[in-house]
């Protein structure tokens, strides 16, 4: 059973890992010039949109960072809840940008990561957790205990 290296965690995203994420998630793909200002007005509005699970407000958006002993965050990933229509205005969960800095990969963080993130999803009540990967990353999502599942598309502009 893996468990996180000493003085390693897991934590919600907070405005002062700025810098940090936008650092670790360009090993994801490009980031952009994401201002501070952008940065804390797109947390604000994650925190801003919840949905109802019984009795609770619980947030769509959930961004976790790992953090290492000296407090950088050194991998990171989001766990989206969608309420649909279907199975009963079921719940989903929809794993996004997960990212482990280049010096702290092959530690067992990505997996302990998908691991947090898709706990979280099905005690929300989540039927089912989700994600698109690119070929070269499914035998690292059926280590989390993932399985192949119908075909990614996308159409951009
Ligand atoms: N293919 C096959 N197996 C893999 C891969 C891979 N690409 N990557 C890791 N593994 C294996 C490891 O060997 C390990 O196996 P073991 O338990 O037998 O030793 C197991 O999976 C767990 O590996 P971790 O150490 O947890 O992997 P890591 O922390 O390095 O994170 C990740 C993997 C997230 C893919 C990382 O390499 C990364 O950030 N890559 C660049 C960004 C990226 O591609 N992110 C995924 C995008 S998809 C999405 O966001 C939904």
């Amino acid at each position: 059973m893996p468990v996180l290296p000493p003085g390693y965690s897991i934590r919600r995203l907070q405005a002062r890992d700025f810098e940090d994420v936008v650092e670790t998630l360009k090993v994801l793909t490009v980031v952009g010039d994401v201002t501070r200002t952008q940065f804390e007005e797109t947390l604000a509005y994650w925190k801003s949109v919840t949905l109802k699970v019984g009795a609770h407000s619980v947030p769509t958006y959930n961004p976790h960072v790992v953090v290492n002993a000296g407090g950088r965050v050194v991998a990171t990933g989001t766990v989206l809840i969608e309420r649909k229509i279907i199975r009963n205005c079921g719940l989903v969960g929809h794993v996004e940008d997960i990212a482990v800095a280049k010096d702290q990969q092959g530690k067992q963080l990505g997996l302990l990561l998908i691991q947090y993130l898709t706990d979280l999803a099905h005690e929300t009540g989540c039927y089912k957790v989700i994600l698109d990967c690119d070929e070269k990353n499914v035998g690292f999502y059926e280590k989390c205990g993932y399985r192949r599942c119908g075909v990614e598309m996308d159409h951009r502009l």
